[in-house]
């Protein structure tokens, strides 16, 4: 099976992956029992797309690689791709107690939920790395639901492509896309998204808006539907400073919150020095496909890393869902 290319934003998104799972394993310390679910846990064999072409450990690894460990981790993934993540992973990780479930997250999540009843107090994180809308409402209401009554609920980390769907749905055109409509409100549980599309067709939301509109919908959903205390976003941007999705995070525990704002906080300052690498990386790499060599390799001019962290990092809390009666 062919590595699959990824962007460096993809790779800083998993290293805010890695430094999380290191401080919430640290922080659950005490409870003697972890659960990590990975409901798009990818393909084995992942490589950037920058020039150096290095490899990228993804998800299911950096899970496993977590210390203290995770006790039990159930990864789900496409059938295609999940036979040879399984073969891998048991190659790399043997005596793990791990499981790869092939098929439809969305069909498999309540059966595997069911199986993990007797840890339902343990403290549980689940990343939900869709690439658009694969992830349904139903299976976030069976996320949230599998918690013992007075225990916080799993943690969710979920990816919302805010930044690709208009595209998807051919906003600028006279009809919009209508399957990719349908698996939006499959995704939001909700069709209350189409009011700030209106908006945004008749030239009453800007594009940016629409966007944020989406991602603030489903953070609204997430608190005021499924009871999340708090939710924060990261917003993921490429290199030409384009967002194209944003990473939501929904806790019931202020120290989960505290890590994973630490966590955005040192990414955000990564991310303009990330943004500079990739642009020199690249022209050095245009010059010698061109027969010009520089002075200085693109590695020399490494990004500035933070040395410190914005504990006031700005993250505008969610607000009620566009309505189109609420600027009439
Ligand atoms: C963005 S990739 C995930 C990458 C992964 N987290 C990693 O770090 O390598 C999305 C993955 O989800 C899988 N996928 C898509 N729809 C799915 C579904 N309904 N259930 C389970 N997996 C799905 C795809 O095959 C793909 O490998």
């Amino acid at each position: 099976m062919m590595a699959r290319e990824w962007g460096w934003w993809t790779e800083q998104k998993l290293d805010i992956l890695s430094g999380y799972l290191t401080g919430f394993a640290n922080a659950t310390r005490k409870a003697g029992t972890t659960v990590y679910l990975d409901l798009f846990a990818g393909q084995p064999d992942n490589v950037s797309r920058e020039p150096t072409r290095h490899m990228i450990r993804g998800s299911a690894r950096r899970a496993l690689d977590t210390s203290p460990p995770f006790s039990v981790l159930k990864f789900f993934e496409m059938p295609g791709h999940a036979t040879a993540l399984e073969k891998n992973l048991q190659a790399e990780y043997p005596g793990r107690d791990f499981r790869v479930i092939p098929g439809d997250c969305n069909d498999e999540v309540e059966s595997v939920l069911q199986g993990l009843r007797p840890l339902n107090w343990a403290p549980t994180f689940a990343f939900l790395d869709q690439q658009s809308t694969e992830v349904k409402w139903a299976t976030l209401e069976h996320l949230a639901r599998f918690k013992r009554q007075g225990k916080p609920k799993a943690e969710l980390w979920l990816l919302c492509a805010s930044g690709l769907l208009p595209r998807g749905l051919r906003l600028r055109q006279e009809l919009i896309d209508d399957n990719v409509a349908c698996q939006m409100s499959l995704m939001f549980g909700t069709d209350q998204w189409q009011e700030a599309l209106s908006a945004t067709r008749s030239g009453r939301l800007s594009a940016t808006e629409f966007r944020a509109e989406l991602t603030n919908l489903m953070r609204w959903r997430l608190q005021k539907d499924l009871g999340y205390k708090v939710t924060r976003v990261f917003k993921v941007k490429n290199t030409s400073g384009s967002e194209i999705f944003d990473m939501i995070f929904a806790t019931d525990h202020e120290v989960g919150d505290k890590i994973m704002k630490w966590m955005y906080s040192k990414a955000q300052k990564q991310q303009g020095a990330l943004q500079d690498r990739a642009r020199r990386q690249r022209q050095q790499k245009r010059e010698e496909e061109q027969g010009k060599f520089g002075l200085f390799n693109a590695e020399d001019a490494l990004p500035v890393m933070p040395t410190g962290f914005d504990v006031h990092a700005a993250d505008e809390p969610a607000h009620p869902p566009y309505r189109a009666s609420r600027t009439s």
